[in-house]
């Protein structure tokens, strides 16, 4: 059976135009809470495949999604390259010994055998490919290695980036070192996830904005397209999704092979368009935080739907939903993408 997400991220005619939220799985939802409790913590729910799964399909049940996205964290990646990484309440994430120079680098562990640490994720794609409804598409995801690093240099999140930056602008070829290591284990990662069973992955690159426009594609960019063809190139049936938050002042030098580019809410769907409606399918854009109004979601939804047109589209925020949206208004959402795209 095909799946509209699929079919749609290849610019395929669709009954409707299919809906996903970034971070759909999460905090907003009482059931996730409960299964986390459950669990103990985030990092036992991510290591536990049921646990992972149940909350994977959560969303598609409640809020009526097309795909479910696997749940995990971009940070299991470095985790298992060796860093000790914590969530902490209030706080997010923490690495308690952030990477201070070359021989921390070198200590990493690599490639492939990073990357086979990573089984509880593979695990959790086997179990959803068994329990998800044949039409709905499973999305894996990993990273940028670029905001993966932001993660590893600064220890946790960081509004000036300052140790990273100091290194790319007195170190360049350090941090090329590091990026190209982290390339290394995420080109393994995603190849185990479609052989898992992922039918789309997605590649987030949260933290885009922080670079300039050259320093962006010398140190990011260029990494996750050597991500992308790698696996284009050996899963052609596979689409791939890249994800570089707030980057639309750089639409013009966009390359690269892969299907669909997710717009994030600060670009204009219409300016995206017209940079790159006719070599990516779009994916986006609405503001998450227009979840706070059922008026204003539907006001938002109805403008992407005229300037796409129901063409080469996927409907999704332009960021993670937030904790406290009410799950009325994620439906609300979910459920007006669908009226409006429609074909009679
Ligand atoms: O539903 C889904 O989208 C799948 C699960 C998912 C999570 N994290 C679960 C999660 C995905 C795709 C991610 C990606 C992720 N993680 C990104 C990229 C996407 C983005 O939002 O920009 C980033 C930057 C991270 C790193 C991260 N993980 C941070 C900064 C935090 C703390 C802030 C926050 O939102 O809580 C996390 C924790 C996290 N990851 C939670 C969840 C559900 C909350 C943990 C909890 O239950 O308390």
């Amino acid at each position: 059976m095909s799946k509209i997400f699929v079919d749609a991220c290849f610019g395929k005619e669709t009954p409707y135009t299919p809906v996903w939220m970034m971070r759909q799985a999460g905090r907003y939802l009482p059931e996730y809470m409960k299964v986390r409790a459950e669990a103990g913590s985030f990092l036992n729910l991510c290591h536990d495949p049921k646990k992972a799964c149940e909350v994977t399909i959560q969303p598609l049940d409640i809020v009526g999604v097309d795909a479910a996205i696997l749940f995990s964290d971009i940070l299991v990646i470095p985790h298992e390259m060796g860093m000790d990484l914590e969530f902490i309440k209030g706080e997010g994430p923490v690495f308690h010994k952030p990477l201070k120079d070359e021989a921390d680098i070198d200590a990493l562990l690599g490639g492939e055998e990073a990357a086979n640490k990573l089984t509880y994720v593979y695990d959790t794609l086997k179990l959803l490919k068994e329990e998800l409804p044949e039409d709905k598409a499973l999305i894996g995801f990993t990273g940028a290695p670029w905001t993966l690093a932001t993660y590893m240099i600064e220890g946790k999140g960081t509004k000036t980036y300052n140790l990273c930056k100091k290194l790319i602008y007195t170190n360049p070829e350090l941090m090329h070192k590091l990026l190209a290591k982290v390339t290394q284990v995420v080109k393994y990662y995603m190849e185990k996830q479609i052989l898992a069973g992922a039918d789309v992955v997605q590649i987030f690159d949260s933290w885009a904005a922080a670079l300039e426009k050259q320093a962006y594609f010398e140190f990011s960019w260029k990494y996750m397209v050597e991500i992308a063809e790698y696996l284009k190139e050996k899963y052609p049936h596979i689409p791939v999704i890249m994800f570089p938050k707030g980057i639309g002042q750089y639409l013009d030098d966009i390359y690269g092979n892969f299907d669909v580019f997710g717009v994030d809410w600060s670009t204009p769907m219409a300016l995206a368009k017209e940079k790159l409606g006719d070599k990516y399918v779009l994916q986006g854009n609405m503001e998450p935080c227009r979840l706070y109004s059922k008026e204003k979601t539907t006001a938002c939804v109805e403008k992407i739907q005229e300037v796409m047109g129901g063409k080469r589209h996927i409907f999704n925020l332009g960021h993670g939903i937030l904790p406290d949206v009410p799950v009325e208004n994620a439906k609300h959402f979910v459920s007006e993408c669908h009226r409006v795209s429609k074909k009679a």
